[in-house]
Protein backbone atom coordinates (compact mmCIF):
# COMPACT_ATOMS: atom_id res chain seq x y z
CA UNK A 1 0.00 0.00 0.00
CA UNK A 2 1.24 3.04 -0.90
CA UNK A 3 1.62 6.03 1.86
CA UNK A 4 -0.66 8.10 0.16
CA UNK A 5 -3.39 5.75 1.24
CA UNK A 6 -2.12 4.72 4.34
CA UNK A 7 -2.58 8.20 5.20
CA UNK A 8 -5.82 8.47 3.68
CA UNK A 9 -7.56 5.39 5.26
CA UNK A 10 -5.88 6.64 9.08
CA UNK A 11 -7.59 9.93 8.61
CA UNK A 12 -10.87 8.42 7.32
CA UNK A 13 -11.09 5.91 10.02
CA UNK A 14 -9.89 8.23 12.96
CA UNK A 15 -12.58 10.68 11.24
CA UNK A 16 -15.43 8.15 12.35
CA UNK A 17 -14.30 7.62 15.37
CA UNK A 18 -14.47 11.24 16.47
CA UNK A 19 -17.71 11.45 15.60
CA UNK A 20 -18.09 8.64 18.54
CA UNK A 21 -17.59 11.19 21.13
CA UNK A 22 -19.93 9.67 23.61
CA UNK A 23 -18.57 6.05 23.09
CA UNK A 24 -14.96 7.26 23.11
CA UNK A 25 -15.61 9.96 26.04
CA UNK A 26 -13.83 13.26 25.52
CA UNK A 27 -10.13 12.85 26.41
CA UNK A 28 -9.64 9.66 24.21
CA UNK A 29 -11.60 12.25 21.68
CA UNK A 30 -9.15 14.71 22.09
CA UNK A 31 -5.94 12.97 21.48
CA UNK A 32 -7.31 11.28 18.27
CA UNK A 33 -8.46 14.70 16.90
CA UNK A 34 -4.73 15.72 17.55
CA UNK A 35 -3.82 12.93 15.84
CA UNK A 36 -6.29 13.44 12.76
CA UNK A 37 -4.84 17.24 12.16
CA UNK A 38 -1.41 15.75 12.16
CA UNK A 39 -2.61 12.75 9.54
CA UNK A 40 -4.02 15.51 7.65
CA UNK A 41 -1.24 17.84 7.78
CA UNK A 42 0.22 14.75 6.36
CA UNK A 43 -2.35 14.21 3.75
CA UNK A 44 -1.54 17.79 2.79
CA UNK A 45 2.09 17.57 2.46
CA UNK A 46 1.86 14.42 0.25
CA UNK A 47 -0.31 15.76 -1.94
CA UNK A 48 1.14 19.64 -2.01
CA UNK A 49 1.35 19.69 -5.80
CA UNK A 50 -2.27 20.91 -5.68
CA UNK A 51 -1.14 24.00 -4.08
CA UNK A 52 1.45 24.49 -6.86
CA UNK A 53 -0.99 23.73 -9.42
CA UNK A 54 -3.83 26.02 -8.14
CA UNK A 55 -2.90 29.17 -10.53
CA UNK A 56 -1.64 26.86 -13.55
CA UNK A 57 -3.83 25.69 -16.34
CA UNK A 58 -7.63 25.69 -16.85
CA UNK A 59 -10.33 25.04 -14.98
CA UNK A 60 -12.53 22.85 -16.20
CA UNK A 61 -16.25 21.82 -14.59
CA UNK A 62 -14.63 19.35 -12.96
CA UNK A 63 -11.64 21.10 -11.45
CA UNK A 64 -13.66 24.25 -10.37
CA UNK A 65 -15.37 21.48 -8.08
CA UNK A 66 -12.54 19.81 -6.61
CA UNK A 67 -11.33 23.33 -6.29
CA UNK A 68 -14.42 24.36 -4.23
CA UNK A 69 -14.60 20.99 -2.02
CA UNK A 70 -11.00 20.93 -1.13
CA UNK A 71 -10.59 25.08 -0.30
CA UNK A 72 -14.31 24.35 1.92
CA UNK A 73 -12.67 20.81 3.46
CA UNK A 74 -9.08 22.71 4.54
CA UNK A 75 -11.20 26.00 6.33
CA UNK A 76 -13.83 23.12 7.63
CA UNK A 77 -11.08 21.30 9.31
CA UNK A 78 -8.82 24.59 10.44
CA UNK A 79 -12.31 25.48 12.11
CA UNK A 80 -13.06 22.20 13.87
CA UNK A 81 -9.35 22.28 15.25
CA UNK A 82 -9.34 26.04 16.78
CA UNK A 83 -13.34 25.20 18.26
CA UNK A 84 -11.91 21.60 19.23
CA UNK A 85 -9.19 23.64 21.20
CA UNK A 86 -11.32 26.28 22.32
CA UNK A 87 -14.05 23.47 23.77
CA UNK A 88 -10.62 21.21 24.94
CA UNK A 89 -11.35 19.82 28.81
CA UNK A 90 -8.40 17.78 28.98
CA UNK A 91 -5.31 18.85 26.85
CA UNK A 92 -5.94 22.92 26.07
CA UNK A 93 -8.00 22.96 28.94
CA UNK A 94 -8.95 26.74 27.96
CA UNK A 95 -11.29 26.79 30.55
CA UNK A 96 -13.34 28.44 27.68
CA UNK A 97 -15.75 25.76 26.69
CA UNK A 98 -18.51 27.75 26.02
CA UNK A 99 -21.96 26.29 24.24
CA UNK A 100 -21.54 27.87 21.08
CA UNK A 101 -18.14 26.38 20.42
CA UNK A 102 -18.76 22.82 21.16
CA UNK A 103 -22.32 22.78 19.04
CA UNK A 104 -20.03 24.69 16.05
CA UNK A 105 -17.64 21.82 16.67
CA UNK A 106 -20.39 19.61 16.21
CA UNK A 107 -21.92 21.04 13.34
CA UNK A 108 -18.65 21.53 11.45
CA UNK A 109 -18.04 17.82 12.21
CA UNK A 110 -21.38 17.19 10.11
CA UNK A 111 -20.41 19.64 7.08
CA UNK A 112 -16.94 17.47 7.41
CA UNK A 113 -18.05 14.35 6.96
CA UNK A 114 -20.76 15.16 3.86
CA UNK A 115 -16.98 17.50 2.26
CA UNK A 116 -14.61 14.63 3.01
CA UNK A 117 -17.52 12.34 0.79
CA UNK A 118 -17.47 14.66 -1.50
CA UNK A 119 -13.98 15.02 -1.67
CA UNK A 120 -13.62 11.35 -2.08
CA UNK A 121 -16.22 11.13 -4.73
CA UNK A 122 -14.62 13.00 -7.19
CA UNK A 123 -11.36 12.23 -6.91
CA UNK A 124 -12.46 8.31 -7.35
CA UNK A 125 -15.12 8.76 -10.14
CA UNK A 126 -14.61 8.63 -13.87
CA UNK A 127 -15.67 12.23 -15.03
CA UNK A 128 -15.32 11.00 -18.77
CA UNK A 129 -18.37 9.03 -18.15
CA UNK A 130 -21.45 10.17 -18.90
CA UNK A 131 -23.53 9.05 -15.42
CA UNK A 132 -20.34 10.51 -13.41
CA UNK A 133 -22.14 13.64 -12.86
CA UNK A 134 -25.18 11.92 -11.54
CA UNK A 135 -23.73 9.71 -9.25
CA UNK A 136 -21.42 12.78 -7.68
CA UNK A 137 -24.54 14.53 -7.11
CA UNK A 138 -26.14 11.13 -5.54
CA UNK A 139 -23.70 10.41 -3.28
CA UNK A 140 -23.47 13.47 -1.90
CA UNK A 141 -26.87 14.00 -1.14
CA UNK A 142 -26.56 10.07 0.28
CA UNK A 143 -23.46 12.03 2.22
CA UNK A 144 -26.05 14.76 3.93
CA UNK A 145 -28.40 11.92 5.00
CA UNK A 146 -25.79 10.27 6.45
CA UNK A 147 -24.53 13.53 8.36
CA UNK A 148 -28.01 14.20 9.07
CA UNK A 149 -28.85 10.55 11.39
CA UNK A 150 -25.33 10.87 12.47
CA UNK A 151 -26.32 13.96 13.82
CA UNK A 152 -29.42 12.41 15.67
CA UNK A 153 -27.57 8.92 17.07
CA UNK A 154 -23.87 9.82 17.09
CA UNK A 155 -22.89 13.18 18.11
CA UNK A 156 -22.59 13.57 21.52
CA UNK A 157 -24.32 16.97 22.84
CA UNK A 158 -27.34 15.22 20.75
CA UNK A 159 -27.15 11.32 22.27
CA UNK A 160 -26.97 12.44 25.76
CA UNK A 161 -30.22 14.08 25.44
CA UNK A 162 -31.77 11.29 23.76
CA UNK A 163 -30.03 8.22 25.71
CA UNK A 164 -29.30 7.30 29.34
CA UNK A 165 -25.90 5.95 29.74
CA UNK A 166 -24.52 3.16 31.66
CA UNK A 167 -22.28 3.32 34.47
CA UNK A 168 -20.27 0.75 36.43
CA UNK A 169 -20.15 2.74 39.38
CA UNK A 170 -17.10 1.18 40.96
CA UNK A 171 -15.12 2.12 37.96
CA UNK A 172 -16.43 5.43 37.30
CA UNK A 173 -16.55 7.00 41.21
CA UNK A 174 -13.63 5.37 42.98
CA UNK A 175 -10.52 7.32 42.47
CA UNK A 176 -7.70 9.09 44.20
CA UNK A 177 -8.15 10.43 47.89
CA UNK A 178 -7.58 13.77 48.55
CA UNK A 179 -5.72 15.11 51.38
CA UNK A 180 -8.55 17.74 52.69
CA UNK A 181 -6.35 19.31 54.93
CA UNK A 182 -8.57 18.50 58.30
CA UNK A 183 -11.45 20.48 56.99
CA UNK A 184 -15.15 19.24 58.34
CA UNK A 185 -16.87 18.66 54.23
CA UNK A 186 -20.56 18.36 53.70
CA UNK A 187 -20.54 17.49 50.21
CA UNK A 188 -24.37 18.64 49.07
CA UNK A 189 -25.93 18.20 45.62
CA UNK A 190 -29.50 18.59 43.72
CA UNK A 191 -29.98 16.56 40.76
CA UNK A 192 -33.21 15.46 38.91
CA UNK A 193 -32.94 12.18 40.04
CA UNK A 194 -35.04 11.65 43.45
CA UNK A 195 -36.36 15.09 42.56
CA UNK A 196 -39.12 14.01 39.39
CA UNK A 197 -41.64 11.72 38.61
CA UNK A 198 -39.96 9.37 36.88
CA UNK A 199 -41.80 6.12 35.48
CA UNK A 200 -40.45 3.06 36.25
CA UNK A 201 -39.85 2.32 32.68
CA UNK A 202 -36.63 4.50 32.06
CA UNK A 203 -37.01 4.08 28.19
CA UNK A 204 -39.67 6.30 28.36
CA UNK A 205 -37.28 8.77 29.74
CA UNK A 206 -36.37 11.44 27.62
CA UNK A 207 -33.85 12.88 29.72
CA UNK A 208 -30.64 14.89 29.20
CA UNK A 209 -28.52 13.75 32.13
CA UNK A 210 -29.41 10.22 33.26
CA UNK A 211 -27.03 7.32 33.62
CA UNK A 212 -27.81 4.37 34.89
CA UNK A 213 -25.68 2.13 37.20
CA UNK A 214 -24.90 -1.68 37.59
CA UNK A 215 -28.58 -2.57 38.96
CA UNK A 216 -30.42 -0.46 36.61
CA UNK A 217 -30.79 2.39 39.12
CA UNK A 218 -31.21 5.70 37.67
CA UNK A 219 -28.38 8.47 38.45
CA UNK A 220 -28.16 11.98 38.05
CA UNK A 221 -25.14 13.42 36.94
CA UNK A 222 -24.48 16.00 39.87
CA UNK A 223 -25.01 12.91 41.87
CA UNK A 224 -22.73 11.08 40.23
CA UNK A 225 -20.19 13.71 40.64
CA UNK A 226 -21.33 14.51 44.49
CA UNK A 227 -20.20 10.79 45.37
CA UNK A 228 -16.70 10.99 43.57
CA UNK A 229 -16.32 14.14 45.68
CA UNK A 230 -17.38 11.79 48.65
CA UNK A 231 -15.32 9.05 47.54
CA UNK A 232 -12.21 11.32 47.11
CA UNK A 233 -12.21 13.30 50.49
CA UNK A 234 -14.33 11.36 52.57
CA UNK A 235 -17.42 14.13 53.57
CA UNK A 236 -20.99 13.11 54.55
CA UNK A 237 -23.45 13.44 51.44
CA UNK A 238 -26.83 15.70 51.57
CA UNK A 239 -28.94 15.44 48.63
CA UNK A 240 -30.99 18.70 48.09
CA UNK A 241 -35.08 17.43 47.93
CA UNK A 242 -38.06 19.08 46.73
CA UNK A 243 -42.15 18.57 48.21
CA UNK A 244 -42.83 18.99 44.49
CA UNK A 245 -41.48 16.73 42.46
CA UNK A 246 -40.78 17.91 38.58
CA UNK A 247 -42.62 15.89 35.89
CA UNK A 248 -40.20 13.10 34.14
CA UNK A 249 -40.07 14.38 30.62
CA UNK A 250 -36.83 16.59 30.28
CA UNK A 251 -38.57 19.19 28.13
CA UNK A 252 -41.15 20.00 30.90
CA UNK A 253 -38.92 20.22 32.95
CA UNK A 254 -36.61 22.88 31.39
CA UNK A 255 -40.31 24.95 30.98
CA UNK A 256 -41.24 24.11 34.78
CA UNK A 257 -37.80 25.70 35.63
CA UNK A 258 -38.16 28.65 33.23
CA UNK A 259 -41.80 29.39 34.94
CA UNK A 260 -39.96 28.85 38.30
CA UNK A 261 -37.19 31.63 37.29
CA UNK A 262 -40.31 34.32 36.05
CA UNK A 263 -42.27 33.53 39.20
CA UNK A 264 -39.31 33.61 41.24
CA UNK A 265 -41.37 31.36 43.56
CA UNK A 266 -38.26 29.23 45.66
CA UNK A 267 -39.70 25.28 45.67
CA UNK A 268 -40.32 23.79 49.31
CA UNK A 269 -37.72 21.43 50.34
CA UNK A 270 -37.67 18.54 52.26
CA UNK A 271 -35.74 15.63 54.73
CA UNK A 272 -33.04 18.23 54.68
CA UNK A 273 -30.65 18.52 57.81
CA UNK A 274 -31.26 21.64 60.52
CA UNK A 275 -28.50 22.94 60.58
CA UNK A 276 -24.74 22.63 59.03
CA UNK A 277 -22.58 23.72 62.11
CA UNK A 278 -20.12 21.15 62.24
CA UNK A 279 -19.46 21.89 58.85
CA UNK A 280 -16.47 24.40 57.63
CA UNK A 281 -16.44 23.62 54.11
CA UNK A 282 -19.94 22.63 51.45
CA UNK A 283 -18.72 21.29 48.34
CA UNK A 284 -21.92 22.17 46.26
CA UNK A 285 -22.75 20.48 43.62
CA UNK A 286 -25.75 20.90 40.95
CA UNK A 287 -27.11 21.04 37.15
CA UNK A 288 -27.06 24.24 35.58
CA UNK A 289 -30.84 25.85 34.13
CA UNK A 290 -31.31 28.07 32.25
CA UNK A 291 -27.53 29.40 32.81
CA UNK A 292 -28.29 29.79 36.74
CA UNK A 293 -28.22 27.24 39.47
CA UNK A 294 -31.47 25.45 40.02
CA UNK A 295 -34.43 26.92 42.48
CA UNK A 296 -34.66 23.91 44.65
CA UNK A 297 -30.38 25.09 45.27
CA UNK A 298 -31.20 29.12 45.42
CA UNK A 299 -33.74 28.00 48.39
CA UNK A 300 -31.35 25.02 49.52
CA UNK A 301 -28.67 28.49 49.90
CA UNK A 302 -31.58 30.80 51.71
CA UNK A 303 -32.41 28.27 54.53
CA UNK A 304 -28.59 27.85 56.04
CA UNK A 305 -26.22 30.16 57.67
CA UNK A 306 -23.04 30.06 55.55
CA UNK A 307 -20.59 32.81 57.64
CA UNK A 308 -17.22 30.92 58.45
CA UNK A 309 -18.13 28.63 55.59
CA UNK A 310 -16.38 28.05 52.75
CA UNK A 311 -18.67 26.79 49.47
CA UNK A 312 -16.77 25.56 46.54
CA UNK A 313 -19.13 24.83 43.44
CA UNK A 314 -19.19 22.43 41.03
CA UNK A 315 -21.36 22.71 38.09
CA UNK A 316 -22.95 19.95 35.34
CA UNK A 317 -24.12 21.95 32.38
CA UNK A 318 -25.00 20.73 28.80
CA UNK A 319 -22.80 23.36 27.23
CA UNK A 320 -22.90 26.22 29.03
CA UNK A 321 -20.28 25.94 31.52
CA UNK A 322 -20.75 27.53 35.28
CA UNK A 323 -22.99 30.25 33.31
CA UNK A 324 -23.64 32.82 35.72
CA UNK A 325 -24.72 30.51 38.53
CA UNK A 326 -21.62 31.42 40.74
CA UNK A 327 -22.29 35.40 41.04
CA UNK A 328 -26.04 33.81 41.58
CA UNK A 329 -25.17 32.14 44.63
CA UNK A 330 -22.68 35.02 45.85
CA UNK A 331 -25.80 37.02 45.57
CA UNK A 332 -27.80 34.95 48.16
CA UNK A 333 -25.37 33.23 50.14
CA UNK A 334 -22.96 34.78 53.01
CA UNK A 335 -20.22 32.09 53.16
CA UNK A 336 -16.58 32.47 51.02
CA UNK A 337 -18.01 31.21 47.86
CA UNK A 338 -14.66 29.79 45.50
CA UNK A 339 -15.12 32.15 42.40
CA UNK A 340 -13.86 28.92 39.82
CA UNK A 341 -15.78 26.32 40.14
CA UNK A 342 -15.30 23.13 38.55
CA UNK A 343 -17.58 22.54 35.11
CA UNK A 344 -18.46 19.58 33.57
CA UNK A 345 -20.11 18.52 30.39
CA UNK A 346 -22.94 16.47 30.95
CA UNK A 347 -21.62 13.95 28.34
CA UNK A 348 -17.83 14.08 30.73
CA UNK A 349 -19.56 12.47 33.34
CA UNK A 350 -17.98 8.86 33.68
CA UNK A 351 -14.60 9.91 32.29
CA UNK A 352 -13.70 12.84 34.77
CA UNK A 353 -13.12 10.82 38.48
CA UNK A 354 -9.31 12.09 38.02
CA UNK A 355 -10.27 15.95 36.90
CA UNK A 356 -12.49 15.97 40.24
CA UNK A 357 -9.45 14.63 42.45
CA UNK A 358 -6.78 17.01 40.63
CA UNK A 359 -9.57 20.69 41.03
CA UNK A 360 -10.42 19.44 44.36
CA UNK A 361 -6.26 19.80 45.42
CA UNK A 362 -5.52 23.00 43.81
CA UNK A 363 -8.60 24.50 45.28
CA UNK A 364 -7.91 23.16 49.03
CA UNK A 365 -4.27 24.11 48.74
CA UNK A 366 -5.32 27.86 47.70
CA UNK A 367 -8.70 28.76 50.20
CA UNK A 368 -8.95 28.79 53.58
CA UNK A 369 -11.26 26.69 55.66
C1 LIG B 1 -34.45 22.63 33.53
C2 LIG B 1 -33.11 22.44 32.89
C3 LIG B 1 -32.42 23.54 32.40
C4 LIG B 1 -31.14 23.38 31.85
N1 LIG B 1 -30.47 24.49 31.43
C5 LIG B 1 -29.21 24.36 30.95
C6 LIG B 1 -28.46 25.50 30.54
O1 LIG B 1 -28.90 26.66 30.61
N2 LIG B 1 -27.22 25.29 30.04
C7 LIG B 1 -26.68 24.05 29.96
O2 LIG B 1 -25.56 23.91 29.53
N3 LIG B 1 -27.37 22.94 30.36
C8 LIG B 1 -28.60 23.06 30.84
N4 LIG B 1 -29.30 21.96 31.25
C9 LIG B 1 -28.65 20.64 31.21
C10 LIG B 1 -28.16 20.24 32.60
O3 LIG B 1 -27.40 21.25 33.21
C11 LIG B 1 -27.27 19.01 32.51
O4 LIG B 1 -27.90 18.01 31.77
C12 LIG B 1 -26.91 18.51 33.90
O5 LIG B 1 -25.74 17.71 33.82
C13 LIG B 1 -28.03 17.72 34.54
O6 LIG B 1 -27.61 17.24 35.80
P1 LIG B 1 -28.46 16.24 36.70
O7 LIG B 1 -28.45 14.92 36.01
O8 LIG B 1 -27.71 16.19 37.98
O9 LIG B 1 -29.84 16.80 36.85
C14 LIG B 1 -30.57 22.10 31.75
C15 LIG B 1 -31.30 20.98 32.21
C16 LIG B 1 -32.55 21.14 32.77
C17 LIG B 1 -33.31 19.95 33.26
Amino acid sequence: MSKKIIIDVMAGLLFVILLGYSFTGGQLHEILGILFAIVIIFHNIINRKWYSGLKKGNYSKKRKIVTVINIALIIDIAAIVLTGIISSRYLFNTGIRISIAVQTHAALALICLVLIISHILVHTIDFTKKSSGKLFVRGTVIAMILAVLLYTWMLPYVKRHFNTVKINCKEVIMGEHVDADNRNIVIVYFTRVGNSNFENDVDAVSGASLLLNEEDKLMGNSQVIAQMVGDAVAGDLVSINVEAKYPSSYADTVSVASNELKSGELPTLIEMPENLDEYDTVVLVYPLWWWTIPKPVEAFLKSYDFSNKTVIPIVTHGGSGAGDSVKDIKSVCNGTVIDNPLTIYCGDIPYCRDIVSEWLKEVFSVSDK
